[in-house]
C-alpha cells in the first residue's frame, strides 16, 4: 500500500469541489465520499451505489467545531459522546439546520454527523474545509454496490465500483472493519439505531446508563436496518457449532462444497470444505469478518456456513450484520 501523497489529496479535494466522488479510507469501512453541501454531488453518490435516494447519508466532518453548522440544539450528551469518541466510530444523528440539503438526510429534520478516526480521512477533510469553507462535509455511505458487502480495503472497493469512482484513496486495510455505531441523539433518550464497535457497555459508560437498542427491520430510516444488507451472493446459512459437524456431513452427502467461517479450527481429518478460522474475539472477528465473507464469496463454494456467534452483547454488532447478511444472501 502506497499511502497517498500530496498531489493524491490536492487531485482528491479538487474532485470534490467539483462535485465528483472520492473513495476514502475510514477505520470502519471504506466510504464513497462527495461534497456533501452539494445535491448534485450526493445524486452521483446514489446513482454509483445503485441506492434508493431516499436513504439518508452520514456527513463526515473534520471536527468538533464544524458541528453546528451542521445541527442544531445539539444536547448536552451529544456532546459528552463526542469529546469520548471523536475522532472515532460512532455516528451521532442531530437535529438538522435548516440549509441542509434534503438529499443527504433523505428529507428527513435530522442528519447524521460522525468524525472519523482514520488519518488519510481527517486529512482529506481539513484540507477540504480549508478549501470549501466551514460548511465542508464529505457525505460517505460504504463504498459498495446497494446492499452488497461493505469494502474494508481499497481493492474491495475497486471491485465494487470500479470506473464508477475516479479516484480511490487507498489508507490500507480499515482498522475496525465493521460499520460506526450510530447513536440517535435527536429524541429525549439517546437510542442506538445500529450497533457497532462502540458497544452499549461503552455508551452506557458515558450516559450513565444502558441506551436502548432499535435495530427496525425494513424501515428505511436506517439502511443499514433494511434486512436483506451487507450481503454475499452466495447462499449463506447460520448454523450453531454443536450442529456444525452434522450439518456439514449431511451436505457433503448432497455434494456441495461449503465455506465455513468459525472462530475455531477445523475438524481434524475427512474435510472436504474450505475452513476458515477467525479470531475468537468480537473485536478481530469483526476487524475480518467482511474480508472473510467477500472471499469465500469467490471462493466457488455452494454455500457459506457461519458458526452462530455467541449471544453476549460484545458480539451484537457481529451478529447484526451476520443476521442481515444471511437475509441478504443468493438463495439456493
Ligand atoms: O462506518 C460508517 O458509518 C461508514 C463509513 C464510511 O463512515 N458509513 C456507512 O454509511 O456505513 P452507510 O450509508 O452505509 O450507512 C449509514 C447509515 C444508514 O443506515 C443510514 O440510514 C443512517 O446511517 N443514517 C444516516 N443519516 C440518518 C438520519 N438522519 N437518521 C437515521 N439514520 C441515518
Ligand atoms: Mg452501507
Amino acid at each position: 500500500m502506497t499511502p497517498p501523497s500530496a498531489a493524491d489529496f490536492q487531485r482528491a479535494v479538487e474532485l470534490l469541489r467539483a462535485g465528483e466522488l472520492v473513495a476514502i479510507p475510514t477505520e470502519t469501512v471504506y466510504g464513497l465520499g462527495g461534497d456533501a453541501a452539494n445535491p448534485a454531488a450526493v445524486a452521483r453518490i446514489f446513482a454509483a451505489k445503485g441506492r434508493p435516494a431516499d436513504h439518508p447519508l452520514i456527513v463526515h466532518l473534520a471536527g468538533h467545531d464544524a458541528v453546528e453548522h451542521w445541527a442544531e440544539g445539539v444536547p448536552e450528551i451529544a456532546w459528552e459522546l463526542m469529546e469520548t469518541f471523536w475522532p472515532g466510530p460512532l455516528t451521532l444523528i442531530l437535529k438538522k439546520q435548516g440549509w441542509v440539503p434534503d438529499a443527504v438526510t433523505g428529507g428527513q429534520d435530522t442528519v447524521g454527523l460522525r468524525v472519523p478516526g482514520h488519518p488519510v480521512a481527517l486529512e482529506l477533510l481539513r484540507r477540504f474545509a480549508t478549501a470549501a469553507g466551514p460548511r465542508a462535509g464529505i457525505a460517505a455511505p460504504s463504498a459498495n454496490r446497494f446492499g452488497r458487502i461493505s469494502p474494508t480495503t481499497a481493492a474491495h472497493v475497486a471491485e465494487e465500483l470500479g470506473e464508477r469512482v475516479p479516484l480511490i484513496l487507498d489508507g490500507g486495510p480499515c482498522r475496525v472493519g465493521i460499520e460506526s455505531t450510530i447513536v440517535d441523539c435527536s429524541r429525549d433518550q439517546p437510542v442506538v439505531l445500529r450497533p457497532g464497535h462502540i458497544s452499549p457497555l461503552h455508551l452506557e459508560a458515558v450516559l450513565g446508563r444502558r441506551p436502548a437498542i432499535e435495530t427496525a427491520t425494513g424501515a428505511p430510516r436506517v439502511s443499514g436496518s433494511l434486512a436483506a444488507h451487507y450481503a454475499p451472493q452466495t447462499p449463506m446459512h447460520l448454523v450453531a457449532g454443536d450442529r456444525l459437524p452434522d450439518f456439514l456431513a449431511t451436505r457433503r452427502q448432497r455434494g456441495g462444497r461449503c465455506g465455513v467461517l468459525s472462530p475455531n479450527p477445523p475438524p481434524p481429518a475427512g474435510m472436504r470444505h474450505d475452513w476458515r478460522q477467525l479470531p475468537a474475539d468480537p473485536v478481530g472477528y469483526a476487524h475480518d469478518l467482511y474480508g472473510a465473507l467477500r472471499a469465500m464469496d469467490h471462493a466457488g463454494v455452494a454455500l457459506i456456513v457461519v458458526e452462530t456467534p455467541p449471544a453476549d452483547p460484545a458480539w451484537a454488532a457481529i451478529a447484526d450484520r451476520l443476521r442481515r447478511a444471511v437475509a441478504g444472501a443468493g438463495r439456493e
